[in-house]
């Protein structure tokens, strides 16, 4: 196992900058660690790896081995933080096309999101496409009471009920949220639902590590073991309060050098399309973590080089308020080789011998090049390989980095009093009572 690395080379900041977070970053450090100590503070997440409830551990591991059994698809039934994770975790790790393999090949439950948007044409169609099949249903909600998951439920309990006699259908339905409060936690207890807890001192957006990603990802046939294995990897290798021997603080800081610079954009990229939900995950994390009063690097997400061709010739010439973060996923799993065509008429022979994974690493070397001469500073996160261990470290990085940046910033990472204000008006326009 090889942990991952940051190269900070072409990041255009002189070391001193960073170094005079010194500091700061131990002061920070300490007050974290002080809170992942107490049950009313959001930073369970930080010692989450070593001591998560390892009971529950088990019960996640049966309760995927029941839906796996028993189901063709499993409904994940969550918004924001409370389905991001579970998605970047299960399509990182996936076959590129796992929902739509013959279940034959999959040979495990198709994973199916709901409950994140409003829009009555997904539900139909949802509705539509499951018509004929076996499922599951997985509630994930913290605060219980969220409209998006909430409506959801209401229409998928309501079809899993007249598909199936009360007694089974509740043997389908398993809830993740609070121990004790929230509309949800009553009803799970009302109707005796197999129910998951999300600690209390774990927010919607850190909780990937919780049964709030590790149902779905267990069903998806994922290494959980591996994944908490990765994390806590990383939360070892992190746990210096030394910014000179922390990359994962280094970033953290190096991100508010450059905001400081007017960088106040980053473009988290990848060249594995896989990665996909990976980047909403962080983008999620980020956003809700700093974007508040009116401070915050704006995350955004790329995928090269397919955006390349939409938005490449913007970060090359654009603004100059970007910077880059690449995910440098160092060995493909899979891959294969060009061969050469006696009439080279596309003329492509000269690539001949040379594999996939070859020549997308020369575009990812070339354009970072390229953005770095643009003025667009860069930092690249090596990976050896896109497995359960390493997204397992990249997760815990990129939590702590969030939460360091986020102090450096001045910011709460953890609350998100934002959110809150289209949902008063939405209510108020629905005449909302209770
Ligand atoms: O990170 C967060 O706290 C949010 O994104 C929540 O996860 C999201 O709003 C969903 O909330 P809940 O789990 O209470 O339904």
């Amino acid at each position: 196992m090889k942990n991952i690395k940051v190269d900070f080379k072409n990041a255009r900041v002189f070391e001193k900058n960073v170094m005079e977070y010194t500091d700061k970053v131990a002061e920070i450090h300490k007050k974290l660690h002080s809170k992942a100590e107490k049950k009313d503070e959001f930073c369970g997440w930080l010692d989450l790896p070593t001591n998560y409830d390892k009971k529950e551990f088990e019960k996640i591991k049966k309760s995927a081995e029941k839906i796996q059994k028993d189901s063709d698809v499993l409904l994940v039934i969550g918004i924001g933080g409370s389905y991001l994770g579970a998605r970047a975790v299960i399509e990182s790790l996936t076959n590129t096309f796992y929902n739509m393999q013959e279940k034959e090949t999959r040979k495990l439950p198709q994973i199916l999101y709901v409950g994140n948007n409003l829009s009555p044409n997904y539900i139909m169609d949802l509705i539509d496409y499951i018509s004929d099949k076996d499922i599951s249903i997985n509630v994930i909600s913290k605060s219980g009471t969220t409209t998006e998951p909430a409506i959801a439920f209401r229409i998928f309990r309501e079809i899993l009920e007249n598909k199936y006699s009360l007694k089974e259908a509740r043997e389908r339905i398993y809830i993740t949220t609070d121990k004790r409060k929230g509309a949800l936690k009553e009803l799970a207890k009302k109707e005796k639902y197999t129910t998951f807890v999300i600690p209390d001192n774990i927010g919607g957006r850190y909780s990937v590590l919780t049964a709030v990603g590790l149902l779905p990802i267990a069903v998806a046939g994922i290494d959980i073991d591996e994944l908490m294995k990765g994390a806590k990897f990383a939360q070892d290798r992190y746990s210096d309060e030394n910014l000179k021997y922390n990359e994962c603080y280094k970033y953290a800081v190096l991100r508010n050098v450059l905001y400081e610079k007017e960088k106040n954009i980053e473009l988290l990229v990848t060249y594995e399309p896989k990665m996909h939900y990976f980047i909403e995950w962080w983008k999620q994390l980020f956003g809700e973590s700093e974007g508040k009063e009116q401070k915050g690097i704006y995350p955004s997400g790329a995928e090269f080089t397919t955006d390349l061709h939409s938005l490449g010739q913007y970060i090359q010439e654009g603004r100059r308020n970007l910077f880059e973060t690449v995910i440098n996923i160092e060995k493909s799993q899979r891959d294969l080789t060009l061969k050469k065509e006696e009439e080279d008429l596309d003329n492509l022979n000269y690539l001949e011998g040379k594999s996939l994974s070859y020549i997308n690493k020369k575009a990812m070397e070339g354009t970072i090049t390229a953005h770095v001469d643009g003025d667009v500073p860069n930092i690249v996160i090596n990976m050896e390989k896109l497995d359960a261990n390493n997204i397992g470290q990249l997760i815990y990085f990129f939590e702590l980095a969030c939460a360091m940046s986020g102090e450096i910033l001045g910011v709460n990472p953890f609350n998100q009093p934002g959110v809150e204000k289209y949902k008063t008006n939405m209510f108020k326009l629905l005449g909302k009572t209770k």
